[in-house]
């Protein structure tokens, strides 16, 4: 019976199912393992089904001779060493597709809270400081009829783009090939869905963020690498952004006392863009379908982008 590895308790349906033939080790508990745990718990596994908080490098494959798929339960994959696994002849399947719908919808979510100051409002209400119907207390900005610049205009920012539609707002997509900085200086609302690697890295630094048109809003449900954080700390203080949602930091979990959130018109939440009960059932159902194809020798239905 191949043995495989759940790096975190996976309360789904198709995890019942995989039990029934594999033998599934689970790390225990609400974290990640640590470095030293992964190490020993992988170390006689033939599959692994992990997620975007374990770091799958070389290291680590080195410690697991015997593993013959890595299967992420993500769309992105920028935690996984692609290049070491390929020259180990390990397949990595990821969860695509099944997660754009819900990571569209929050991605909408954040630029609705951002532009109407939902969290400032309900800080308000909650603190008493809502005292009578205010003329000029709480204003944000239109977002119907915004211009909207979508960084990285694969499947989930298409979704954003069929939602901006319905608000009648101009898209500007921007792809590897486009200029950046042109399309931020026309845009109201900037939504990153890039993926990370080496080339997109702080993305959005300090000179793209004085690129943008003043009194923008920034929307990431990408990946936290992608913006320079202690940039946008300044551009927010500075005023020069109106406000900022992320749904995705670098680190993650932010430590509180982090800089960051010390910024004005800042909504941060805690990496939920797929957080719908289906999405992550269908998630971990394709993780599944993923490494039980990779113990069989057979190729992915999922193969991770670029392998
Ligand atoms: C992903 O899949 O990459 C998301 O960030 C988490 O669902």
């Amino acid at each position: 019976m191949a043995r495989v590895l759940l790096t975190r308790s996976l309360p789904f349906d198709a995890i019942t199912t995989l039990e029934a033939d594999h033998d599934v080790v689970t790390h225990p508990g609400p974290l990640p393992p640590d470095r030293a745990t992964l190490t020993h718990l992988i170390a006689d596994a033939d599959g692994v089904l992990c997620l975007l908080t374990d770091r799958i490098d070389a290291t680590l494959l080195d410690a697991a001779p015997r593993l013959r798929v890595v299967s992420n339960l993500a769309v992105g994959t920028d935690n996984v060493d692609l290049v070491a696994c390929a020259a180990r002849g390990i397949p990595v399947g990821a969860t695509p597709d099944v997660l754009t719908e819900a990571t569209a919808d929050l991605t909408f979510a954040l630029i609705l809270a951002a532009a109407r100051r939902l969290a400032d409002g309900e800080r308000a209400v909650r603190a008493g400081d809502w005292r009578t119907w205010e003329p000029a207390g709480w204003l944000g900005a239109d977002v119907h009829g915004a211009t909207l610049a979508i960084v990285g205009a694969g499947r989930i920012g298409e979704a954003v783009a069929r939602r901006a539609a319905g608000f009648a707002m101009p898209v500007l997509r921007v792809g590897r090939d486009d200029d950046l900085h042109a399309a931020l200086g026309q845009a109201d609302i900037v939504s990153l869905h890039a993926p990370l690697t080496n080339a997109t890295r702080h993305l959005i630094d300090a000179r793209a963020l004085a690129a943008c048109k003043p009194g923008a809003i920034l929307v990431n449900t990408a990946r936290g690498g992608l913006v320079d954080q202690v940039a946008l700390a300044a551009a927010l203080h500075a005023g020069r952004l109106a406000a900022a949602a992320l749904d995705v930091t670098d680190p993650e979990p932010l430590p509180v006392t982090d800089p960051l959130l010390d910024a004005p018109n800042l909504l941060v939440v805690p990496h939920i863009g797929s957080a719908t009960r289906g999405t992550r059932e269908r998630m971990v159902s394709i993780a599944v379908a993923n490494l039980v194809a990779g113990l069989t020798g057979a190729p992915l239905p999922h193969p991770a982008p670029g392998t």
